[in-house]
């Protein structure tokens, strides 16, 4: 890493139910980033309690304060790694709603805009499924939305865990030391990526 800092990584997983893929393989991705020398957090995004995004609840209620913990969890990162599940090919509503939510927000000084506070933040992806391909077509939409709407700098790295209800042992870490090696070259470049920016 290029900074003597240790880079300040948060990590989400687009699923949160009891047993999720997703979550195994955040956790495991978390354990690699604090090995590489990280400071990692998560967010759970189901605790930020978000209702389905509804412009009638906005125009009464404003943005929920879920949406602010999201923003401050974001500003406060060097970088983010997104562990996405796959609903018919796409990430879950869990994530899309976060981030729609999120993109409402206007700045409140201090704190930024929504989409200022991702603007330019680097981003990796890693995707999870039982099945063969792992969640590549989500992951590949997720990115699009990200870079898109969100102006994130998304890695080129990414890696879908394929069999992913098979990968992990009882203490939760990779039967395959490839599916290990390939999250940590993910990690890699995503630091790699976080650290030239801190230090431009
Ligand atoms: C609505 C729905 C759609 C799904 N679509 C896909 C899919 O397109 N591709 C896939 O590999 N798995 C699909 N699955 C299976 C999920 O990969 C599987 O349920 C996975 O465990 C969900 O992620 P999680 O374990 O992180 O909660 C789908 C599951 C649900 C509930």
């Amino acid at each position: 890493m290029p900074s003597a800092q240790p880079l300040r990584l948060l990590l989400l997983a687009g699923s949160a139910r009891g047993g999720a893929l997703s979550v195994r393989l955040r956790d495991a991705a978390r354990r690699l980033a604090d090995a590489a020398g990280a400071t990692t957090s998560v967010i759970d995004l189901r605790a930020l309690a978000l209702p389905l995004y509804d412009g009638d609840l906005e125009a009464a209620h404003g943005v929920p304060d879920g949406a602010r913990q999201l923003r401050e969890a974001i500003a406060m990162a060097d970088a983010l790694l997104i562990v996405t599940p796959e609903y018919n090919g796409f990430p879950t509503p869990l994530e899309i709603n976060a981030f729609d939510w999120l993109s409402r927000l206007q700045a409140e000084a201090p704190a930024p805009s929504g989409l200022a506070s991702t603007a330019g933040k680097p981003v990796a992806l890693l995707a999870s499924s039982p099945g063969p391909l792992g969640g590549l077509r989500a992951m590949n939409y997720l990115r699009q939305y990200l870079q898109m709407a969100f102006a994130m700098l998304v890695v080129p790295q990414q890696y879908a865990l394929g069999r992913a209800n098979e990968a992990f042992d009882e203490a939760g870490a990779f039967k395959d030391a490839k599916a290990a090696q390939s999250v940590a070259a993910v990690l890699d470049a995503l630091l790699r990526v976080a650290g030239a920016l801190r230090s431009a």
